[in-house]
């Protein structure tokens, strides 16, 4: 399926069989949440260039290596995205973040953005893209041309649970954009929930 990768990862899917239970609650679910930000953070940026350089250790010098660039920004897509930077920026501390208001009118399906705050430098870092969740990709799709308008190089997204359906949109009309999923599941149900999914991230995520 297009650019869609999902590692293979025991202790991921653990993780992620965990917040898709029905009685866990809020607190556990951002924990959690957080926990896998961290995971897909790692593997997501896998192929990051490194170069090598000379340090000492308390025993002897060695070469060793280091990021040839600067750290990517981070973007979370409000608000179930907010779960997934905590754990992302445990991983790069440094990382310039951005966030990008979008919500989905139940009856379309269809995403309206309510607020961008993003970094200046997008162009030169690139972006790592967070969002729980890929149903329609109609948000993934909005999120990524937003970032692309506003000069972003060489974005990533990044999400928990992804359809087929929106792991499909999101490669027809970004092909460049790498995506990475703890998990595809089967299908949206009429509602665009995903089947089986975790119900409502947002919610879910603060309690609402
Ligand atoms: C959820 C989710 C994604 C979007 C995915 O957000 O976090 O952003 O739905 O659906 P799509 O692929 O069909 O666009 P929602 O709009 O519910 O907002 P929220 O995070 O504030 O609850
Ligand atoms: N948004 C969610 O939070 N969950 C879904 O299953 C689909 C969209």
């Amino acid at each position: 399926m297009g650019t869609l990768r999902v590692p293979r990862h025991a202790l991921l899917a653990h993780k992620l069989t965990q917040l898709r239970r029905r009685d866990t609650p809020s607190a556990a679910f951002r924990r959690l949440l957080a926990e896998i930000g961290a995971i897909l953070t790692v593997e997501a940026l896998r192929d990051l260039p490194a170069m090598p350089v000379a340090i000492e250790t308390p025993v002897a010098p060695m070469r060793a290596q280091a990021l040839a660039g600067p750290e990517p920004c981070l973007v979370a897509v409000l608000r179930a995205g907010l779960g997934l930077l905590e754990g992302a920026q445990r991983i790069l501390p440094e990382a310039p973040v951005g966030h990008l208001g979008l919500v989905r009118d139940e009856a379309t399906l269809r995403p309206s953005e309510y607020v961008a705050r993003l970094p200046p430098d997008l162009a030169r870092r690139g972006a790592l893209l967070l969002d729980p969740m890929l149903a329609t990709g109609g948000s993934a799709a909005a999120a990524v041309a937003r970032l692309k308008a506003a000069g972003a190089a060489a974005i990533r997204f990044a999400c928990v649970v992804a359809a087929p359906e929106g792991a499909a949109r999101l490669a027809a009309e970004h092909p460049d954009v790498p995506v990475l999923a703890a998990a595809l599941d089967e299908r949206l149900d009429e509602r665009g929930y995903i089947v089986p999914g975790l119900g409502d991230a947002g919610d879910r995520c603060f309690g609402t």
